[in-house]
């Protein structure tokens, strides 16, 4: 067997594209390979002489791109009675015989599908972002499928989905239609997945994959990550540190029902399938019509999960979150300061706090409206979008006259996709309501799902911000809630139901699109009766998200910790409430690491501790460009040691912020060792003086000391934290 490569193009970014002819003694054909390059990783698709497209390699980039034909070679495994076992796209129903990624019932009734490749075609977007688009046909039907990888080079990063459509004689039943189906070998396959439910967000698990399949997934509707995110990692051999170890990290970017199989199959391989849940979901596809699938997002780390993490970080801040090199508004909320009971006055004297605080936004949360049904308790009202005249007698406009002389900005809260059935709204239009008919209501918060999928609902969502903007242009932030899950899914006016869940998302994005037309730049928080909704499409539209309810500073040092992972700290909205046990200092800290805000009383703060917080505001817009764009490493684990510690350094690595949290309460559980630091140039100097201390406290860190880049990350630092000392904040600085 000879093979000569007849054809090699190279282009930006070392993005090669050939065909290698193979010439036997049997036959003659033509073998395409498509290396996917990115800065450290390739992902090698090659057709068979069949013309299945297989992964035939995804991990570190060799230095001579044509031996990856080679790597197959290496490994001695039992047959693949198949020959689709690493199909870059697995079909169902022709040759397959594990968990496909699209099955299919055509036109005719026939359920089989083959997928063959017909052509690539490789679009540069800009110097360092490409589009890949593979064409698969079946040999015998008229059906197609797009594969699509959007190329981030520098961040290792890829977005890939599919576009389906067909050209048979009538609709095209799909059962399944996955964004990715990834390959990958290992021997061995570690993966952490997370768990949650209100206050209990993002709690991860880490085990071993066995053979067999293994499903993340979700079939609550909106909210949908609320027992389980679509993130997740996957360590490859052994498990992955923060700096050692191959690992993929990913997760699908869609806010409605999901699923991602993970398959080791029996020879001992990883097989990927992700997409939308197809969970009481089959899709009838008219001829031409294409089905879109969501992005299903990865990145690969042969350096640990650090790296992996900072990937998606630059990825995010550049290319996906809203704003994501932005500024961000400090604020003071109301939610635990008074719930549902206030009115103009106190609201008055929270927009002086705001001002005496020294945070820029105060943030106005639920309770604010309904008339015939007030808003003051979760029971009624949700729906109707007027001002309560009982509450606020001379509506929003003058509270956003008081914020104007207060010199904060205002913000204010809404949950535009839900009702209570006790509000005028279900009322006027019960068939706008997610319900069965002839079945009884089920709710979650006392409230509905509205029926998205119906185009007047959309209006009608669309609508609530628009008035709210359209009234008051002075409107600086908007906190967008959704407190209930999907039960009973059924649309009044949905002609197919099985499109319902789908059809909901779709309405939901098309809400959000109409709204960033008009709106492009308004910061939105991200908000689900704490954090159920987050993902990388509804990041698209909003500049921040609320993790969880739960605010006690320790448990969001875990929580924190884990989205941390996936999600830019710029993103992450933290704030300062009563939760749990551990002083002023500790819980403003711990809310630094982020976009910080506060939802305390703060005129009941003891002096000290107002004087605290409004040092520390200071010191945070000191730090916060650092906390929100530098790179954030992971020092210290809450999980294995007494004491958390995190760093943020920035681009330049001139200066930086390291957290140190007291995580054991046991007798003696200190800082006893230096703590290595990264991110730092070697060869350059720094001083480190203490942040954030507390009214009346010295620090115990010698501020004058100058230390090498080289020392901090050989030999380490020592943050000293001890039970006197639980929460200390380090600024490191060039010395000059
Ligand atoms: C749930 C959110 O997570 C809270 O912050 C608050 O906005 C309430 N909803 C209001 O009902």
């Amino acid at each position: 067997m000879i093979k000569i490569r007849i054809n090699t193009k190279p282009l930006p970014y070392c993005f090669l594209l050939f065909v290698s002819a193979f010439i036997s003694t049997k036959s003659v054909a033509q073998l395409v390979v498509i290396p996917i390059e990115t800065q450290h990783n390739a992902l090698v698709l090659q057709t068979d002489t069949n013309k299945h497209l297989g992964t035939i390699y995804f991990g570190k980039k060799l230095s001579k791109s044509t031996e990856y034909t080679k790597v197959s070679a290496q490994f001695k495994q039992t047959p693949d009675y198949t020959g689709v076992l690493n199909s870059v796209y697995t079909p169902s129903g022709s040759r397959n015989l594990l968990e496909p990624a699209i099955t299919v019932t055509h036109a005719d009734g026939n359920n089989s599908l083959d997928l063959k490749y017909v052509k690539h075609e490789l679009k540069n977007i800009n110097s360092n972002v490409s589009l890949l688009s593979i064409f698969l046909k079946d040999p015998i039907y008229n059906f197609k499928v797009t594969l699509q990888y959007k190329i981030y080079f520098k961040e290792d990063v890829i977005e890939q989905w599919s576009a389906i459509s067909h050209g048979e004689k009538g609709n095209v039943t799909l059962h399944k239609y996955a964004s990715a189906n990834l390959y990958l070998k290992g021997g061995n396959y570690y993966l952490t997945q997370y768990h949650g439910d209100w206050a209990k967000e993002m709690q991860p698990e880490e085990s071993k994959l066995t053979h067999g399949i293994k499903t993340l997934d979700s079939k609550l509707g909106t909210r949908a990550d609320l027992f389980q995110p679509p993130v997740f990692m996957v360590s490859l051999n052994k498990p992955a540190t923060e700096d050692e170890g191959t690992v993929l990290f990913a997760g699908l970017a869609y806010s409605g029902n999901f699923r991602t199989d993970l398959e080791v199959d029996y020879q001992d391989n990883l097989r990927i399938i992700s997409g939308i849940n197809n969970y009481a979901s089959p899709y009838t596809l008219k001829p031409n019509e294409e089905f879109t699938t969501p992005v299903f997002l990865y990145t690969l780390s042969t350096q640990g999960k650090g790296a992996a993490s900072r990937n998606l970080h630059n990825w995010a801040r550049d290319y996906k979150l809203l704003d994501g090199n932005g500024s961000r508004l400090t604020l003071l909320n109301n939610w635990e300061a008074t719930y549902f009971d206030f009115n103009e006055n106190k609201l008055a004297r929270l927009l002086k706090d705001t001002k005496k605080l020294g945070v820029e936004l105060f943030l106005l949360d639920d309770g604010w409206f309904a008339n015939k049904y007030p808003r003051n308790g979760d029971v009624a009202g949700l729906g109707d979008w007027q001002e309560n005249k009982k509450k606020l007698p001379n509506g929003i406009s003058s509270l956003l006259k008081e914020a104007r002389q207060n010199q904060v900005k205002f913000g204010i809260w809404i949950e535009p996709e839900m009702v209570n059935p006790k509000s005028e709204l279900y009322e006027k239009h019960p068939d706008w309501v997610v319900k069965q008919p002839n079945r009884p209501e089920h709710y979650f918060r006392n409230q509905l799902v509205l029926d998205l999928t119906n185009p007047k609902v959309q209006d009608f969502v669309y609508g609530v911000v628009d008035d709210l903007f359209t009234k008051n242009p002075e409107l600086a932030y908007i906190k967008w809630d959704c407190n209930a899950v999907i039960y009973n899914a059924h649309s009044a006016t949905l002609k197919n139901q099985d499109h319902f869940y789908i059809e909901y998302v779709r309405g939901l994005y098309k809400v959000l699109e109409k709204i960033r037309a008009k709106y492009p730049k308004v910061p939105m928080m991200l908000c689900s009766g704490g954090g159920g909704r987050v993902d990388y499409a509804a990041l698209q539209y909003f500049t921040e998200f609320w993790p969880s309810d739960n605010t006690d500073a320790m448990e969001r040092i875990f929580m924190q910790w884990e989205y941390s992972y996936f999600y830019p700290s710029i993103a992450t909205a933290n704030h300062v409430t009563d939760w749990g046990k551990q002083p002023i200092k500790f819980r403003t800290d711990v809310a630094m690491m982020g976009k910080l805000g506060f939802d305390i009383v703060v005129s009941e703060l003891a002096e000290k501790d107002l004087k605290f917080c409004q040092e520390a505001i200071k010191n945070y817009d000191d730090v916060k460009s650092t906390i929100w764009a530098g790179n954030q490493y992971r020092l210290s684990d809450p999980r294995t040691a007494n004491v958390a510690s995190m760093l943020y350094v920035n681009e330049d690595k001139t200066t930086g912020v390291i957290f140190n949290y007291l995580v054991n309460n046991r007798y003696g559980a200190n800082s006893s060792s230096p703590i290595l630091l990264k991110g730092l140039d070697p060869s350059k100097n720094y001083r480190i003086h203490e942040i954030n201390l507390y009214p009346g406290t010295n620090s115990t860190i010698k501020a004058d000391q100058v230390y090498s880049g080289d020392f901090l990350s050989t030999v380490g630092f020592n943050p000293d934290v001890n039970s006197g000392r639980t929460s200390v904040i380090l600024k490191i600085e060039q010395a000059k």
